[in-house]
């Protein structure tokens, strides 16, 4: 009925100004997604969208928009079939009763995975020509810690520790932490097995040296080497709870994270990387991410690399 409502406000609001702008264009968005509603299995009301934000925000840190309405309902329907559930409401009702399963489930199903061996190469480049050549040169005590924050399925540690291996002499204690909020990911970097096509932009130096290549009816898979699995230490972390870990870390990567966060959050997230940073470490972002108003804790060093003061 209200979803009517809207449609009908909408119509009438194209057919006496024949404009669209912008807050329209969102009004239409909400229409759309209703009508789409309609032929669907389940109805995602307005009201249960905005519990689902809400829940989402107070949980992970991310920040759900309109925008995202369709993916929610894609992720989250799937969740009422595997437990034969008619409605969100009947679903929301489980998750504010504390069903911590479902609540993990939840996370699991709203995070965005998106990532890729070297993605973003510049950063690579940056650590095995100028970062860790100088990290081997200048530090006195033989150790080196990293943290890959946000890691998902484990494509950016294990690109880490490849660089690692083959630019730090081999007498020194070497470690990654990579952690990330959805467990489903954190076991599948543990497992380091990944289908071939998502090792085909390496080069075959680096297949040779650190992918093991499955046989039989495994041929299309790869497994990370021992050599590489060995250094990481894949852990579950969300970035808004404490952290277990003390640092310091020589440098972080918390890539194609923050995005999805907003600034306040952001705020809070980078005063903390910074405590965990001694001065002159490395902070490495997302292509689309900027600490613009954001800290004031670390200098650009250009593209998305930064220093801390
Ligand atoms: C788009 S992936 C980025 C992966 C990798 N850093 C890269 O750039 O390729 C974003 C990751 O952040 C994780 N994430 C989102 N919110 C988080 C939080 N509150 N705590 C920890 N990880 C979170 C998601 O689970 C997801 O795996």
């Amino acid at each position: 009925m209200q979803n009517d409502l809207v449609i009908g406000r909408q119509q009438a609001f194209v057919t006496r100004t024949g404009l669209r702008n912008s807050t329209q264009r969102n009004e239409t968005d909400v229409t759309t997604a209703a009508i789409r509603n309609e032929r669907k299995d389940f109805v995602l009301t307005d009201k249960d969208f905005g519990k689902i934000c809400r829940l989402v925000g107070e949980r992970t840190g991310i920040v759900l928009s309109e925008a995202k309405r369709d993916m929610v309902y894609g992720r989250l329907s799937r969740r009422l079939r595997a437990l034969g559930l008619r409605q969100f409401s009947d679903y929301l009702a489980q998750l504010e009763s504390g069903d911590e399963t479902e609540l993990v489930e939840f996370t699991n199903a709203i995070t965005t995975n998106l990532t890729a061996f070297f993605r973003e190469p510049h950063h690579f480049e940056f650590l095995t020509r100028t970062l860790l050549p100088e990290i081997v040169r200048s530090k006195s005590r033989k150790r080196l810690r990293v943290w890959s924050a946000g890691c998902s399925s484990g494509e950016e540690p294990y690109s880490l520790a490849m660089c690692l291996r083959e630019t730090i002499p081999a007498d020194w204690d070497v470690k990654i932490l990579a952690t990330d909020l959805d467990s489903n990911m954190v076991a599948k970097g543990k497992q380091g097995i990944y289908t071939a096509d998502r090792v085909e932009g390496l080069s075959k130096e680096r297949l040779r040296r650190w992918v093991k290549r499955g046989r039989g009816d495994k041929a299309d898979m790869v497994r990370m080497s021992p050599a590489l699995r060995e250094i990481i230490s894949f852990k579950q972390l969300n970035l808004m709870h404490d952290w277990p870990m003390q640092g310091p870390f020589d440098f972080i990567f918390c890539r194609n994270v923050v995005i999805y966060f907003n600034k306040d959050t952001q705020r809070e997230l980078f005063s903390r990387f910074a405590g965990m940073l001694e001065s002159d470490s490395h902070l490495f972002i997302g292509h689309s991410e900027s600490l613009y108003r954001v800290s004031v804790d670390f200098e650009l060093l250009g593209q998305t690399i930064y220093r801390k003061k």
